[in-house]
């Protein structure tokens, strides 16, 4: 029933839309690295992946071996992709120049959801690509383009399948991975639906919130005797790509909101590495994302690590919160 592999999908989803053959060639090198990533995680211990790094990021983030891993594993296969100019990681202090020829800048969050490696749950590679805007060597500048001049983004997540999911600003596709290591087209286009009674939060952190954000929840929480009118389900993974990819899937609402702990943190997730890229996703299915106040992707990037409050999915969602910020 399921027989278009990835490759063959992208061969005539990009001459129907009259996209780049170097932005395919891109795309390819970074789904085949995720390959290999998903056969390592699923390794799990047989392969001694499993534990701490025993180092840092730049974030004063604690680095997992697979995040390691993972992040070694995109660099090289990027270095040997020669439409690749650069690419910045949420684990490298600084971009990494790649081809001198190339035309695209790849960025990535090697391994998202580090928290869940160890416990067996589902875990991802979140990934966006922009063009190279300036010629001669490259900048932190060339990669402070806002979302909207994405190319392209996606997501490949570990858990009970191994699934890509994908946007070259025509729609988003989603790919169940064979046991023979080839991405099967599963899903043609993911449509968002504007409601839900489903959201995404770490409670633990409600004390922390600003006051709309408070209220926002407190709505949700009253459920049919508050102002929504309706009980509201509650999910938290703490891997926010497989929070997308549920909310993709059967809709709802995902926030990491602003909160009080840091407050020299403008929220805790990256601008660059998931906010923007799962942003586009949700934006190519239908939904809405802002970081309670703005458009995600309108925002003027002003730093390769930069971080942003989230609120994103089911569009009536999004608008209320927008609306109780405003
Ligand atoms: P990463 O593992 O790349 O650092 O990202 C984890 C992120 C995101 O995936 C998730 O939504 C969130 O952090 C979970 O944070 P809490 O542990 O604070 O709930
Ligand atoms: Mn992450
Ligand atoms: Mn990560």
């Amino acid at each position: 029933m399921f027989h278009t592999t990835f490759t063959d999908f992208l061969n005539q989803h990009f001459e129907q839309h009259n996209l780049s053959g170097s932005l395919k060639e891109t795309l390819n090198a970074i789904v085949a690295a995720c390959v290999q990533i998903s056969a390592k995680t699923r390794q799990g211990a047989l392969s001694g992946v499993l534990g701490e790094a025993g180092s840092g990021n730049i974030q004063g983030e604690a680095q997992k071996k697979l995040d390691v891993i993972a992040n070694q594993i995109l660099i090289d296969a990027l270095r040997q992709t020669p439409t690749v100019a650069g690419i910045a990681s949420e684990e490298e202090d600084n971009f990494v120049e790649t081809n001198e020829h190339g035309e695209y800048l790849v960025l990535f969050d090697p391994l998202d959801g580090s928290s869940n490696i160890d416990v067996n749950i589902s875990v991802g590679t979140i990934f966006s690509v922009l063009k190279k805007q300036s010629s001669g060597s490259l900048k932190t500048d060339d990669f402070l383009q806002n979302g909207r001049n994405q190319l392209a983004a996606g997501y490949v997540l570990y858990g009970v399948q191994t699934q890509l999911v994908f946007t070259a600003k025509h729609g988003v596709f989603g790919f169940t991975l064979n046991d023979q290591n080839q991405f099967i087209l599963t899903k043609d286009n993911f449509m968002l639906s504007e409601t839900t009674a489903e959201f995404a939060i770490n409670m633990s952190n409600q004390r922390h919130w600003e006051s709309p954000m408070q209220s926002y929840i407190a709505e949700l929480l009253a459920g049919i005797d508050g102002v929504r009118g309706k009980n509201y389900n509650m999910r938290w993974v703490a891997s926010m790509v497989a929070e997308v990819h549920r909310i993709l899937t059967r809709g709802g609402v995902f926030s990491y909101p602003f909160d009080k702990r840091d407050p020299a943190k403008p929220g805790k997730l990256r601008l660059m590495y998931e906010a923007n890229p799962m942003s586009l996703l949700i934006e190519q299915a239908g939904g809405l994302s802002s970081n309670a106040k703005q458009n995600i992707l309108d925002i003027q990037p002003t730093g390769l690590h930069q971080r942003v409050a989230v609120i994103l999915g089911a569009k009536e969602e999004v608008e209320r919160v927008n609306q109780l910020h405003a």
